[in-house]
């Protein structure tokens, strides 16, 4: 009785090893293919960032046409955002629906967004341009202050105390001072649709969007 006891306990026991085994093994195979699809995943999106992206935006994300923004370093979630927008239409000035539409569901899929936002946040930054001294102090104390008088609020708020970002609040630290500016009026007429941000735009007058996007791009 007893070695019979002993002989279904090995059994057993054999059999809890080799489930273990294959468990771990199993779960190891399936942690390497997955790495794999992964580093692939990763793989494709630097080489249609390569032969797509950078014919626009620049090697690496940053390029000196402010025509196009600079994608380095910006916030992945915000990258994210912005691509599935373009794919779905609800981001649609006119440069958008020229530019980025036909690329957006082109060229990318859920997948490929995510590996394509993670590449770009991780490039090193555009450098600032320098810019007019008062325009850049002027841009600086309604970026740190706001209005509270016209119910404006700090900019750094947001977009953080140093303009780079964080989730989906877009890093504006070193991008083209046209770009942004052309931003914040296509934001302000409501053509570009961004609703955290109207409210924003919509008490910013032409100057005060001049020294903003003077001082954004004079950052680091
Ligand atoms: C033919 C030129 C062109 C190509 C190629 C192109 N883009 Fe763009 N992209 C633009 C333009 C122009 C804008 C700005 C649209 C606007 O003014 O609103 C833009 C905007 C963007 C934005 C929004 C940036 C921001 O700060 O809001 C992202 C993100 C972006 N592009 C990613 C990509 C990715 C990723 C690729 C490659 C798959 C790509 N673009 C390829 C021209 C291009
Ligand atoms: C309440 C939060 C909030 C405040 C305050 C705020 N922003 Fe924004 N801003 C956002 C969000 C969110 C977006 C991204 C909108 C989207 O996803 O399209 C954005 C987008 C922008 C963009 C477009 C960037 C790009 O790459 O296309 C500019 C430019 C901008 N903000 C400038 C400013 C300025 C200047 C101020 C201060 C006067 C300011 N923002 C205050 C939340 C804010």
């Amino acid at each position: 009785m007893s070695s019979n006891n002993t002989t279904i306990g090995s059994g057993t026991l054999k059999t809890a090893i080799v489930w273990a085994m294959s468990v771990a093994l199993g779960g190891a195979a399936a942690q390497a293919l997955a790495q794999k699809a992964n580093e692939s995943t990763a793989g494709e999106a630097q080489h249609i960032a390569a032969t797509v992206c950078f014919a626009c935006h620049g090697p690496g994300g940053v390029n000196d046409n402010p025509m196009f923004p600079n994608l380095a370093a910006q916030q992945p979630a915000y990258l994210e955002n912005q691509l599935h927008a373009f794919r779905e239409h609800k981001r649609a000035e006119p440069t958008a629906q020229h530019f980025m539409w036909g690329v957006a569901s082109r060229d990318l899929d859920a997948r490929l967004i995510a590996a394509m936002a993670h590449y770009f946040a991780e490039q090193p930054a555009a450098k600032g341009i320098p810019g007019d001294p008062k325009l850049v102090a002027e841009g600086n104390e309604l970026f740190h202050k706001g209005d509270p008088k016209r119910g404006l609020p700090a900019c750094a708020s947001c977009h953080g105390p140093d303009a780079h970002g964080a989730g989906p609040f877009p890093r504006l630290a070193g991008q083209h001072k046209e770009y942004l500016l052309k931003q914040l009026h296509l934001i302000k007429d409501a053509i570009r649709n961004a609703p955290v941000m109207h409210g924003v735009a919509d008490k910013l007058t032409d100057s005060e969007m001049v020294a903003l996007a003077t001082y954004l791009q004079s950052l680091n």
